[in-house]
């Protein structure tokens, strides 16, 4: 991109309290410059600008080559500042307060009408805002010295794997930004739940756009949870769904979903990596073909969970190794696997 102004981009890391002081005190002078910063989140990286800086939140696009019609979320501070970025519907009081009691800070991001304060460039010119609050120690610092609401999708090219980890936000963006702080890997590893909300009788519906770390099971207890419908050619014009192309969260080596061991047909000469779900024979997938690499997504408990941490970490590590294709078993339709089975298809060429 020839607009894309060239950063030698400075790793600022966190390691030790002395390294955050400074690390964080950049950041933030960066941020109020209206710079564009990659910051580490519980789910993943995001590449954070002041929401109320029209022209800073136009570098996200251009950083990311994301289009302008994709809108971006937007994280607060604290509970309170909700209140400058969205407007609360009186019949949903109680559920947003509830849901922000119970899940913030934390991975989920709740769609509700813009204020009108907030530039429209964050939400491309749609009237709702998604706004969520982090729970990352170091994204945490960084708000309350900055002390307003930044505007930060993940920190990837459009289209691209979401990071979990510095050096995976560095292998797309460097260059493009002045600086990331270093914060580890993201503990979640999944990019958050988004959900709409909708005031029903006899309880409040919740409707999850994106399925993430809070699960449907985590948010029944405060209302009746459904699935939004996915409807390809709704969503390819659409830009009221989020997420909504197809293809999404790729690697840049071919993807293959599997739905059965029997689906897979090797080619004679292409070199496979196999993506396991729990690394078991007894799933059979181990001993179908000599792969060439096995990675395993839940090598410890053979749990959803573990795999959902682990996704995008295992998948940029594979990414690396210049395999003519990812095979990928599928994981359990439930809990967190519902959002890996999400991302596997739509990094997959064949679903
Ligand atoms: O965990 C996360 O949510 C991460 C971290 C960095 O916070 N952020 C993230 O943002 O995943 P992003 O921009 O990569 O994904 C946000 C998704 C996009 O698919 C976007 O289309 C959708 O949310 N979205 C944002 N605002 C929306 C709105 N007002 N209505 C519908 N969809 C919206
Ligand atoms: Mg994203």
């Amino acid at each position: 991109m020839s607009d894309t102004p060239a950063y030698e981009t400075e790793i600022l890391r966190t390691g030790s309290e002395l390294e955050a002081v400074d690390s964080i005190r950049a950041v933030v002078d960066m941020l109020h410059r209206g710079e564009v910063v990659a910051l580490p989140t519980e789910t993943v990286y995001g590449l954070g600008a002041d929401a109320f800086d029209a022209e800073a939140v136009g570098k996200i696009f251009t950083t990311k080559e994301r289009p302008s019609f994709d809108p971006l979320i937007v994280h607060v501070p604290n509970k309170r500042a909700l209140h400058d970025v969205a407007q609360v519907p009186e019949e949903l009081e109680r559920l947003v307060a509830r849901l922000t009691e119970t899940f913030w800070p934390g991975p989920l991001t709740v769609l509700l009408p813009k204020a009108a304060a907030l530039p429209d460039v964050v939400t491309a010119g749609l009237p709702t805002v998604g706004v969520r609050m982090s729970d990352h120690p170091m994204f945490k610092r960084v708000m309350k010295h900055f002390g307003g609401p930044l505007a930060a999708p993940s920190a990837n090219l459009f289209g691209q794997l979401s990071p979990t980890s510095c050096a995976a936000v560095e292998s797309q963006l460097s260059g493009r930004i002045p600086a990331i702080l270093d914060g580890g890997a993201c503990g979640r590893g999944l990019e958050s739940t988004i959900v709409r909300l909708h005031a029903t009788e006899p309880k409040p519906t919740i409707e999850i756009l994106r399925p993430g770390p809070i699960t449907a099971e985590d948010l029944k207890p405060h209302g009746k949870v459904i699935f939004a419908e996915r409807n390809e050619d709704v969503e390819a014009q659409s830009p009221e769904a989020p997420g909504m192309l197809a293809s999404h969260y790729a690697p840049s080596t071919p993807l293959r979903l599997l739905s059965s061991p029997q689906d897979f047909k090797p080619e004679e000469g292409k070199r496979y990596a196999l993506l396991s779900y729990r690394g078991q024979e007894k799933d059979g997938y181990l001993d179908l073909h000599e792969w060439d690499e096995i990675s395993i997504l839940s090598p410890g408990s053979g749990r959803v969970a573990e795999a959902g941490i682990r996704l995008f970490h295992v998948l940029f590590q594979l990414d690396q190794q210049g395999f003519d294709e990812i095979v990928a078993e599928p994981v359990p339709d439930r809990s967190v696997g519902k959002a890996i089975l999400e991302k596997l298809r739509k990094a997959s060429f064949n679903q």
